[in-house]
């Protein structure tokens, strides 16, 4: 195959662009241990730190079918545990089985995706993608927004 100049610049850009993709799978694939299934419990939080150790988040075993769950029941949950208002960390309220933020009131429903269901904050919190491999439960990425204080999910 013969290539003039402009072809080459095209595969130069496809090949850049190909290595960007590969990295960004990379980062996004990091598997971060987060517990052994058989020691979370419903309605009982589990704090772990996700991408890195700056990044708090917390997982959640609600003790039914929820969207985006995993584990025997799809009941188990993770999310950034940052408000995504101005950064303060989230609790779970195991009462109203919702996630509060004690700053300004926000209050997200982990069952529900992490939407804001009250308060000033305008957008859900990122949920942190879980696989379960044997008995374990993995953090592999992060979806559906940006940790509160980060650039990307994937540096700082
Ligand atoms: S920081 Fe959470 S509501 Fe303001």
């Amino acid at each position: 195959m013969k290539l003039n100049r402009r072809g080459l610049i095209y595969l130069g850009t496809l090949g850049v662009a190909s290595a960007v993709a590969k990295n960004a799978f990379a980062s996004q694939a990091k598997e971060v241990k987060v517990a052994d299934l058989a020691s979370i419990s419903p309605l009982k939080p589990v704090s772990f730190n996700y991408p890195d150790e700056e990044s708090p988040a917390i997982l959640l075993d609600m003790g039914k079918t929820v969207y985006m769950g995993v584990g025997p029941k799809k009941s188990i949950v993770a999310y950034s545990s940052l408000c995504q208002h101005m950064g303060c960390p989230v609790n779970f309220d195991s009462k109203s089985r919702l996630l509060v933020c004690p700053c300004h009131i926000s209050i997200y429903d982990p069952a529900r995706g992490g939407m804001c269901v009250e308060g000033p904050a305008i957008s859900r919190l990122p949920r942190i993608i879980l696989k379960v491999k044997g008995n374990s439960i993995y953090a592999v990425g992060v979806s559906q927004g940006i940790i509160y204080g980060r650039s990307s999910n994937l540096g700082r």
